[in-house]
């Protein structure tokens, strides 16, 4: 039996995490997997009402489960950082989910805003580092708002974090058996103590894998490439600020915000599922966002505990739909309500 902690969160997070739920009982029916789901309602509406983001033993309590699927975090009466830290990064962390695994892959049917690119030249995938960087919240303020503050905000790497999401990104190039290249994204032109020991450790984690092609890129040239030349690339490997943002870049290059996802994986523990969007809040509740993004991370959900046949049917309907013209735009407001096209990938399941 299948244990997945389900979180809608906020905004539109409720509502395309029911569409994906939709398609996970349709590919479970279909492909016989038993599974189970409990509903944690964490988010900004309990945080208003209670004052508490994760209760005590909820990292605990999620660790139990085989896979969390969550729909997006953010509420507009809650000051930024709150939930984003407290809920996504506590968890991101807390279960040291150290990879954060985004596909940038362009579905036949589906518009890219890059002229002359298609399925064949995106299709790709960004391994981001998940556990440290700026992200793991080292900082702070001196003369808080006077004219002389100081505020800082550190980036941390460390040797094992670098070394085994760099040593995951190889695996996985040799796994995916497609190019066999892996591109290491950095800014150690600048960052000549954090990225440099980044270089350091892609060079010696490389030499144990003699049959990938290795490549670098400085960040900001990697933004250029990924319009210009999108074909170049099998796996990034990157870290975890540059690797938010240039995810968003690729979200678009794959269609939009609408059908880009993610897997906050730990390889030896739980992992998390989510798109990569944001609860995007003047969407929220109206029906017009797009699943599709919520659906994909189902799939990815499913191939990552092992439900292979399931996740193959949720990833050939999704494949089906999209190239059937039924959503000729993916952006929220102008794709087929919410709603209905939960139901058209759960019924091509
Ligand atoms: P966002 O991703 O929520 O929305 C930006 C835009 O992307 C939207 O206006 C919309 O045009 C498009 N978009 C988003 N989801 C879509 C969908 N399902 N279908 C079609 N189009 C979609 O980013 P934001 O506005 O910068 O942030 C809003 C809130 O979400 C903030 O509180 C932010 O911190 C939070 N956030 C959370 C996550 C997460 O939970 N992983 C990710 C990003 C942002
Ligand atoms: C994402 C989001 C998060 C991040 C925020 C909401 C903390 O932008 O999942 O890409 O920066 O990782
Ligand atoms: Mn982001």
């Amino acid at each position: 039996m299948l244990k997945i902690a389900v979180i809608p969160g906020d905004g539109i997070g409720p509502e395309v995490v029911r569409e994906g739920l939709k398609v996970l009982a349709a590919a479970a029916k279909a492909a016989d997997v038993k599974y189970d789901t409990v509903e944690y309602d964490f988010g900004g509406d309990r945080y208003l009402a209670s004052g508490e983001v994760l209760p005590k033993g909820a990292l605990e309590e999620l660790a139990q489960f085989d896979a969390i699927y969550l729909g997006a975090v953010g509420h507009p009466e809650v000051a930024p950082g709150i939930l984003e830290k407290e809920l996504l990064l506590a968890i991101r962390f807390g279960l040291d989910q150290y990879v954060n695994l985004r596909p940038i892959k362009l579905y036949p049917g589906v518009w890219t805003p890059i002229k002359d690119k298609g399925p064949e030249e995106i299709d790709f995938v960004v391994v981001r580092e998940n556990t440290e960087d700026m992200y793991v919240g080292t900082g702070g303020f001196t003369h808080y708002g006077t004219p002389q503050e100081v505020a800082t905000q550190v980036a941390v790497y460390t040797r094992r974090g670098t070394e085994r999401v760099i040593r995951y990104a190889f695996e996985l190039a040799r796994k995916r058996n497609r190019k066999k290249k892996l591109t290491m994204v950095d800014k150690s032109n600048v960052l000549t103590y954090g990225h440099d020991l980044w270089v350091r450790t892609f060079a010696e984690v490389g030499e144990e894998y003699p049959d990938i092609e290795k490549d670098h890129a400085y960040v900001d040239a990697t933004c250029m490439w990924m319009v210009k030349n999108p074909e170049w690339f099998d796996v990034i490997v990157t870290t975890n600020m540059f690797g938010d943002i240039i995810t968003d870049l690729g979200a678009m290059v794959q269609g939009g915000m609408g059908i880009a996802a993610s897997g906050n994986i730990n390889p030896e523990g739980v992992s998390m599922f989510e798109p990569i969007h944001g609860s995007a809040p003047k969407y929220a509740g109206l029906n017009k966002a797009n699943p599709m993004a919520a659906i994909c991370a189902v799939q990815m959900l499913l191939e990552h505990v092992g439900a292979t046949e399931a996740a193959e049917r949720v990833e050939k309907a999704i494949a089906d739909v999209l190239a059937s013209g039924r959503i000729p735009d993916l952006s929220a407001g102008k794709c087929p309500p919410t709603s209905e096209i939960g139901d058209m990938v759960a019924e091509a399941v």
